[in-house]
């Protein structure tokens, strides 16, 4: 895994939250939920990223990409499928798990959001799709995205 590569600036917040630490930040708080999932704030304390809370909804001060690339993928991705990915989605896991020049397969490709993702990010890509028409349609994109670069 390549956590760096999908790691973010914790962020102003952590500056404000570490000047005022009290006892309780240095044991661990289990979740009143019960769900398990417990922290210990001060386990943050030399931290200078971390994951992001969303990785489809990032903060503006978390961006790391040229601020064009996600608007490019979008603009030519023809959205003729119910279940379109975000192009957001497959990069951020394309990011934790592959290097430049390594080979993404998406074995259920729609319209070719992963395969879109792999190219803007440097990756190879292998798609597989049962249905003609969403196939045709990604090659379309494919293309398309081929001819802007
Ligand atoms: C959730 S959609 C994926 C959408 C895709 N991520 C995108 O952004 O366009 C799942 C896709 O898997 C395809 N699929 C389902 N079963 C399949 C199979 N056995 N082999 C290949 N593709 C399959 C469906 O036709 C559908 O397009």
């Amino acid at each position: 895994m390549y956590q760096d590569a999908v790691k973010v600036p914790i962020g102003d917040w952590a500056k404000k939250r570490f000047t005022s630490m009290t006892e309780k930040d240095f044991l661990r708080h289990i979740s009143r939920t019960n769900s398990k999932f417990g922290r210990n704030v001060s386990n943050w304390l030399s931290r200078k990223k971390v994951y992001p809370h969303n990785v489809l909804v990032f903060e503006k001060e978390h961006y790391s990409e040229p601020s064009n690339l996600i608007r490019l993928a979008t603009e030519c991705s023809n959205r003729n499928h119910s279940a379109v990915f975000p192009i957001e989605l497959p990069s951020w896991f394309i990011k934790l798990f592959t290097k430049r020049g390594d080979i993404v397969l998406d074995p259920f490709m729609g319209i070719g959001s992963t395969a879109l993702a792999s190219m803007l990010l440097g990756r190879n890509f292998v798609g597989i799709e049962i249905i003609k028409e969403y196939a045709k349609e990604a090659r379309k994109n494919i293309k398309e995205l081929r001819n802007l670069r």
